[in-house]
Protein backbone atom coordinates (compact mmCIF):
# COMPACT_ATOMS: atom_id res chain seq x y z
CA UNK A 1 0.00 0.00 0.00
CA UNK A 2 1.32 3.73 -0.82
CA UNK A 3 -0.82 6.79 0.47
CA UNK A 4 -0.24 9.95 -1.91
CA UNK A 5 -1.31 13.59 -0.33
CA UNK A 6 -3.17 15.93 -2.00
CA UNK A 7 -2.11 14.25 -5.94
CA UNK A 8 -1.94 17.40 -7.94
CA UNK A 9 -2.28 17.31 -12.14
CA UNK A 10 -0.29 20.40 -12.84
CA UNK A 11 -1.51 20.37 -17.08
CA UNK A 12 -4.84 18.68 -18.11
CA UNK A 13 -7.23 19.01 -20.67
CA UNK A 14 -10.70 18.72 -19.79
CA UNK A 15 -12.49 19.44 -22.33
CA UNK A 16 -16.59 20.76 -22.68
CA UNK A 17 -20.11 19.43 -22.99
CA UNK A 18 -20.03 15.15 -23.23
CA UNK A 19 -16.68 15.06 -23.21
CA UNK A 20 -16.02 16.91 -19.90
CA UNK A 21 -18.59 14.66 -18.26
CA UNK A 22 -16.88 11.89 -19.19
CA UNK A 23 -13.38 12.48 -18.22
CA UNK A 24 -13.96 15.27 -15.41
CA UNK A 25 -14.72 12.34 -12.60
CA UNK A 26 -11.42 10.11 -13.93
CA UNK A 27 -8.79 13.16 -12.97
CA UNK A 28 -11.50 14.52 -9.99
CA UNK A 29 -11.40 10.72 -8.19
CA UNK A 30 -7.46 10.52 -7.83
CA UNK A 31 -6.61 13.86 -7.63
CA UNK A 32 -7.01 17.16 -5.24
CA UNK A 33 -6.68 19.15 -8.31
CA UNK A 34 -5.85 20.18 -11.56
CA UNK A 35 -4.44 22.93 -13.66
CA UNK A 36 -6.85 22.98 -16.41
CA UNK A 37 -6.12 24.26 -20.18
CA UNK A 38 -7.74 26.81 -21.87
CA UNK A 39 -7.80 25.39 -25.56
CA UNK A 40 -11.33 25.49 -25.98
CA UNK A 41 -13.09 26.59 -29.48
CA UNK A 42 -12.90 29.28 -28.58
CA UNK A 43 -10.29 29.31 -26.10
CA UNK A 44 -10.96 30.18 -22.16
CA UNK A 45 -9.82 34.24 -22.51
CA UNK A 46 -12.13 36.55 -20.05
CA UNK A 47 -13.00 36.34 -16.63
CA UNK A 48 -16.52 35.33 -17.56
CA UNK A 49 -15.09 32.34 -19.63
CA UNK A 50 -13.08 31.22 -16.66
CA UNK A 51 -15.90 31.58 -14.33
CA UNK A 52 -18.38 29.73 -16.62
CA UNK A 53 -16.22 27.06 -17.41
CA UNK A 54 -15.51 26.09 -14.04
CA UNK A 55 -19.03 26.20 -13.35
CA UNK A 56 -19.51 23.30 -15.60
CA UNK A 57 -16.04 21.80 -14.14
CA UNK A 58 -17.68 21.85 -11.13
CA UNK A 59 -20.76 20.10 -11.96
CA UNK A 60 -19.15 17.48 -14.50
CA UNK A 61 -17.53 16.44 -11.05
CA UNK A 62 -20.26 15.93 -8.31
CA UNK A 63 -19.60 15.44 -4.73
CA UNK A 64 -15.45 14.72 -5.55
CA UNK A 65 -13.05 17.23 -3.49
CA UNK A 66 -11.48 18.49 -6.45
CA UNK A 67 -10.10 21.87 -7.17
CA UNK A 68 -9.62 22.88 -10.92
CA UNK A 69 -7.05 25.62 -11.20
CA UNK A 70 -8.03 27.97 -13.78
CA UNK A 71 -6.01 29.34 -16.59
CA UNK A 72 -6.46 31.93 -18.92
CA UNK A 73 -5.22 31.55 -22.55
CA UNK A 74 -2.84 34.22 -23.03
CA UNK A 75 -3.25 37.46 -25.14
CA UNK A 76 -0.62 40.56 -25.14
CA UNK A 77 -4.08 42.73 -24.55
CA UNK A 78 -4.22 41.19 -20.95
CA UNK A 79 -3.37 44.75 -19.14
CA UNK A 80 -2.26 44.90 -15.43
CA UNK A 81 -5.69 45.99 -14.40
CA UNK A 82 -7.25 43.42 -16.13
CA UNK A 83 -4.47 40.58 -14.34
CA UNK A 84 -5.62 42.32 -11.17
CA UNK A 85 -9.05 41.13 -11.17
CA UNK A 86 -8.78 37.87 -13.18
CA UNK A 87 -5.96 36.61 -10.64
CA UNK A 88 -8.85 36.25 -8.42
CA UNK A 89 -10.26 33.48 -10.26
CA UNK A 90 -6.73 31.52 -12.25
CA UNK A 91 -3.56 29.90 -11.02
CA UNK A 92 -1.77 30.67 -13.79
CA UNK A 93 -1.98 32.15 -17.82
CA UNK A 94 -0.57 29.68 -20.44
CA UNK A 95 0.81 30.72 -23.75
CA UNK A 96 1.02 28.97 -27.02
CA UNK A 97 2.56 29.90 -30.07
CA UNK A 98 0.19 29.81 -32.48
CA UNK A 99 -1.16 26.89 -34.57
CA UNK A 100 1.07 24.19 -32.85
CA UNK A 101 -0.84 22.33 -30.88
CA UNK A 102 -4.99 21.72 -30.71
CA UNK A 103 -7.03 24.74 -30.82
CA UNK A 104 -3.84 27.32 -30.57
CA UNK A 105 -4.74 29.12 -33.68
CA UNK A 106 -5.72 32.35 -31.96
CA UNK A 107 -1.84 32.12 -29.56
CA UNK A 108 1.17 34.35 -30.36
CA UNK A 109 2.62 34.97 -33.71
CA UNK A 110 5.57 36.28 -32.36
CA UNK A 111 6.99 35.70 -29.14
CA UNK A 112 8.57 39.16 -28.93
CA UNK A 113 9.92 40.39 -25.19
CA UNK A 114 9.08 43.94 -26.11
CA UNK A 115 5.69 43.31 -27.90
CA UNK A 116 4.70 41.36 -24.03
CA UNK A 117 6.51 43.28 -22.13
CA UNK A 118 3.35 44.68 -20.83
CA UNK A 119 1.56 41.88 -20.09
CA UNK A 120 5.12 39.95 -18.69
CA UNK A 121 5.95 42.91 -16.22
CA UNK A 122 2.51 42.80 -15.09
CA UNK A 123 2.39 38.77 -14.68
CA UNK A 124 5.79 39.39 -12.83
CA UNK A 125 4.32 41.75 -10.38
CA UNK A 126 1.06 40.05 -9.33
CA UNK A 127 2.76 36.63 -9.04
CA UNK A 128 1.00 34.68 -12.17
CA UNK A 129 2.94 32.00 -13.16
CA UNK A 130 3.33 31.91 -17.32
CA UNK A 131 3.02 28.16 -18.36
CA UNK A 132 4.26 28.15 -22.06
CA UNK A 133 3.76 25.25 -24.86
CA UNK A 134 7.41 25.53 -26.10
CA UNK A 135 7.81 24.59 -29.78
CA UNK A 136 9.10 26.35 -32.76
CA UNK A 137 7.34 25.28 -36.01
CA UNK A 138 10.78 23.69 -37.18
CA UNK A 139 11.24 19.66 -37.91
CA UNK A 140 9.21 17.88 -35.62
CA UNK A 141 11.99 16.63 -33.67
CA UNK A 142 13.86 19.74 -33.05
CA UNK A 143 10.74 21.81 -32.29
CA UNK A 144 11.45 21.70 -28.77
CA UNK A 145 14.93 22.16 -28.81
CA UNK A 146 14.64 25.10 -31.04
CA UNK A 147 12.49 27.12 -28.43
CA UNK A 148 14.74 26.71 -25.79
CA UNK A 149 16.39 30.10 -26.62
CA UNK A 150 13.12 32.02 -26.19
CA UNK A 151 12.31 30.15 -23.09
CA UNK A 152 16.11 32.05 -21.79
CA UNK A 153 15.71 34.91 -23.27
CA UNK A 154 12.29 35.10 -21.15
CA UNK A 155 13.76 34.17 -17.89
CA UNK A 156 16.82 36.88 -18.46
CA UNK A 157 14.08 39.70 -19.03
CA UNK A 158 11.28 38.75 -16.64
CA UNK A 159 13.37 37.01 -13.57
CA UNK A 160 10.70 37.48 -11.16
CA UNK A 161 8.65 35.95 -13.52
CA UNK A 162 7.63 32.52 -13.00
CA UNK A 163 8.01 30.09 -16.32
CA UNK A 164 7.00 27.17 -16.32
CA UNK A 165 8.41 24.60 -19.51
CA UNK A 166 5.70 22.73 -20.44
CA UNK A 167 5.74 18.63 -20.89
CA UNK A 168 8.97 19.02 -21.50
CA UNK A 169 10.75 16.12 -23.37
CA UNK A 170 14.33 16.49 -24.47
CA UNK A 171 17.48 16.30 -21.99
CA UNK A 172 18.08 20.07 -24.25
CA UNK A 173 15.41 21.16 -21.73
CA UNK A 174 16.23 19.25 -18.45
CA UNK A 175 19.57 21.33 -18.92
CA UNK A 176 17.96 24.67 -20.17
CA UNK A 177 15.55 24.04 -16.91
CA UNK A 178 18.79 23.61 -14.51
CA UNK A 179 20.62 27.09 -15.58
CA UNK A 180 17.64 29.33 -14.28
CA UNK A 181 16.20 30.20 -11.23
CA UNK A 182 12.76 30.94 -12.72
CA UNK A 183 12.34 28.20 -14.99
CA UNK A 184 10.65 25.20 -14.02
CA UNK A 185 9.10 22.05 -16.01
CA UNK A 186 6.15 19.67 -15.88
CA UNK A 187 6.67 16.52 -17.25
CA UNK A 188 3.66 13.85 -18.65
CA UNK A 189 3.31 10.22 -17.81
CA UNK A 190 3.93 9.20 -21.56
CA UNK A 191 6.83 10.97 -21.89
CA UNK A 192 8.23 9.20 -18.95
CA UNK A 193 7.52 5.56 -20.48
CA UNK A 194 7.53 5.94 -24.59
CA UNK A 195 9.80 6.89 -26.82
CA UNK A 196 8.95 7.81 -30.75
CA UNK A 197 9.91 4.16 -31.46
CA UNK A 198 6.66 3.51 -29.55
CA UNK A 199 4.22 5.92 -31.62
CA UNK A 200 5.87 5.26 -35.22
CA UNK A 201 8.58 1.81 -34.79
CA UNK A 202 6.28 -0.75 -35.61
CA UNK A 203 2.69 -0.36 -36.74
CA UNK A 204 0.84 3.61 -36.13
CA UNK A 205 0.06 4.11 -32.68
CA UNK A 206 -2.40 6.67 -32.73
CA UNK A 207 -3.21 6.06 -29.28
CA UNK A 208 0.67 7.40 -28.09
CA UNK A 209 0.45 10.32 -31.36
CA UNK A 210 0.75 13.54 -29.31
CA UNK A 211 2.46 17.03 -28.98
CA UNK A 212 5.06 17.29 -28.20
CA UNK A 213 6.08 13.92 -30.17
CA UNK A 214 7.97 11.56 -27.58
CA UNK A 215 11.45 11.51 -28.82
CA UNK A 216 15.09 9.36 -28.33
CA UNK A 217 15.57 7.12 -25.32
CA UNK A 218 18.20 9.62 -23.94
CA UNK A 219 15.70 12.30 -23.43
CA UNK A 220 13.31 9.94 -21.94
CA UNK A 221 16.21 8.92 -19.46
CA UNK A 222 17.25 12.51 -18.85
CA UNK A 223 13.40 12.77 -18.27
CA UNK A 224 13.36 10.56 -15.77
CA UNK A 225 16.55 10.73 -13.77
CA UNK A 226 14.99 14.55 -12.91
CA UNK A 227 11.56 12.82 -12.11
CA UNK A 228 12.53 10.19 -10.09
CA UNK A 229 15.20 12.62 -8.01
CA UNK A 230 12.16 14.37 -6.90
CA UNK A 231 14.07 17.35 -8.34
CA UNK A 232 11.67 20.56 -7.02
CA UNK A 233 12.07 22.37 -10.31
CA UNK A 234 9.70 19.63 -11.86
CA UNK A 235 6.60 18.75 -10.96
CA UNK A 236 3.75 16.32 -12.72
CA UNK A 237 1.45 17.07 -15.42
CA UNK A 238 -0.16 14.95 -17.17
CA UNK A 239 -0.97 16.45 -20.01
CA UNK A 240 -3.96 14.02 -20.53
CA UNK A 241 -5.70 14.86 -24.12
CA UNK A 242 -8.77 13.11 -24.76
CA UNK A 243 -10.07 12.79 -28.52
CA UNK A 244 -12.76 11.03 -29.82
CA UNK A 245 -12.17 7.29 -30.75
CA UNK A 246 -13.19 8.81 -34.22
CA UNK A 247 -10.31 11.35 -34.14
CA UNK A 248 -7.38 9.15 -33.47
CA UNK A 249 -8.32 5.98 -35.29
CA UNK A 250 -8.45 8.58 -38.70
CA UNK A 251 -6.54 9.76 -41.39
CA UNK A 252 -5.13 12.97 -39.63
CA UNK A 253 -5.09 11.34 -36.32
CA UNK A 254 -5.73 14.42 -33.19
CA UNK A 255 -2.76 14.89 -31.07
CA UNK A 256 -2.85 13.76 -27.41
CA UNK A 257 -2.91 11.11 -24.98
CA UNK A 258 -5.28 10.20 -22.68
CA UNK A 259 -3.72 9.09 -19.32
CA UNK A 260 -6.03 10.12 -16.86
CA UNK A 261 -7.56 6.93 -15.53
CA UNK A 262 -4.63 4.83 -15.15
CA UNK A 263 -1.95 7.51 -13.97
CA UNK A 264 -1.43 7.06 -10.49
CA UNK A 265 -1.23 3.05 -10.84
CA UNK A 266 1.20 3.75 -13.49
CA UNK A 267 3.38 6.12 -11.27
CA UNK A 268 3.76 4.01 -8.60
CA UNK A 269 4.90 0.92 -10.32
CA UNK A 270 6.90 3.46 -12.30
CA UNK A 271 8.83 5.17 -9.06
CA UNK A 272 8.64 2.03 -7.18
CA UNK A 273 10.57 0.08 -10.25
CA UNK A 274 13.20 2.28 -9.75
CA UNK A 275 13.23 2.07 -5.95
CA UNK A 276 12.15 5.80 -5.77
CA UNK A 277 8.71 5.75 -4.25
CA UNK A 278 9.96 7.82 -1.48
CA UNK A 279 10.41 10.62 -4.11
CA UNK A 280 6.40 10.21 -5.52
CA UNK A 281 5.27 12.64 -3.24
CA UNK A 282 7.16 15.19 -4.20
CA UNK A 283 7.07 15.17 -7.95
CA UNK A 284 2.98 14.31 -8.01
CA UNK A 285 2.66 17.03 -5.02
CA UNK A 286 4.73 19.01 -2.77
CA UNK A 287 7.14 20.49 -5.89
CA UNK A 288 3.49 22.19 -7.49
CA UNK A 289 2.56 23.36 -4.09
CA UNK A 290 5.75 25.40 -3.56
CA UNK A 291 5.81 26.11 -7.42
CA UNK A 292 2.51 27.81 -7.80
CA UNK A 293 2.22 28.64 -3.97
CA UNK A 294 -0.76 26.55 -3.22
CA UNK A 295 -2.48 24.80 -0.38
CA UNK A 296 -3.99 21.63 -2.44
CA UNK A 297 -7.84 20.56 -0.74
CA UNK A 298 -6.40 17.92 1.73
CA UNK A 299 -6.95 14.49 0.24
CA UNK A 300 -5.09 10.88 0.86
CA UNK A 301 -5.36 8.57 -1.97
CA UNK A 302 -4.43 4.93 -1.19
CA UNK A 303 -3.48 2.30 -3.76
CA UNK A 304 -2.65 -1.29 -3.11
CA UNK A 305 -1.03 -3.65 -5.25
CA UNK A 306 -3.76 -5.95 -6.87
CA UNK A 307 -3.98 -6.23 -10.25
CA UNK A 308 -6.95 -4.59 -12.68
CA UNK A 309 -7.76 -4.46 -16.32
CA UNK A 310 -7.92 -1.02 -18.40
CA UNK A 311 -11.12 -0.65 -20.01
CA UNK A 312 -10.90 -0.73 -23.90
CA UNK A 313 -12.42 2.70 -23.67
CA UNK A 314 -14.42 5.26 -21.53
CA UNK A 315 -17.60 6.18 -23.43
CA UNK A 316 -15.33 6.05 -27.00
CA UNK A 317 -12.25 7.68 -25.21
CA UNK A 318 -9.39 5.31 -25.56
CA UNK A 319 -7.19 5.37 -22.58
CA UNK A 320 -3.63 4.25 -22.86
CA UNK A 321 -3.08 0.74 -21.83
CA UNK A 322 -6.26 0.18 -22.50
CA UNK A 323 -7.09 -3.86 -22.41
CA UNK A 324 -4.05 -4.35 -20.19
CA UNK A 325 -3.40 -5.39 -16.86
CA UNK A 326 -1.64 -2.54 -14.45
CA UNK A 327 -0.02 -4.06 -11.28
CA UNK A 328 -1.54 -1.18 -8.83
CA UNK A 329 -4.75 0.16 -8.38
CA UNK A 330 -6.45 3.13 -6.35
CA UNK A 331 -8.88 2.48 -3.87
C1 LIG B 1 -3.26 18.78 -26.57
C2 LIG B 1 -4.75 18.81 -26.88
O1 LIG B 1 -5.25 17.89 -27.54
O2 LIG B 1 -5.43 19.76 -26.43
N1 LIG B 1 -2.63 17.81 -27.41
C3 LIG B 1 -1.44 17.20 -27.20
O3 LIG B 1 -1.00 16.45 -28.07
N2 LIG B 1 -0.77 17.38 -26.09
C4 LIG B 1 -2.71 20.15 -26.73
C5 LIG B 1 -1.35 20.34 -26.13
O4 LIG B 1 -1.19 20.36 -24.92
O5 LIG B 1 -0.40 20.48 -26.89
ZN1 LIG C 1 -1.61 20.07 -23.12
Amino acid sequence: MITLNSPLDMHLHLRDDDMLKIVAPLSSQDFAGAVVMPNLVPPVATIEDVKAYRDRIEKAIGNDDFEPFMTLFFKKEYDYNFLKEAKKYIKSIKLYPAGITTNSEGGVSQIDTDELKETLNAMSELQIPLCIHGESNGFVMDREKEFIPVYETLAKAFPNLKIIMEHITTKDSVDALKKYDNLYATITLHHLLITLDDVAGGLLQPHLFCKPIAKRPEDREALLNIALSGDKKVMFGSDSAPHPKSSKEAPGCAAGVFTAPIILPKLVELFDSHRKLDNLQAFISDNAREIYNLIPLKKDITLKKEEWEVPSDYDGVVPMFAGEKLEWRVI
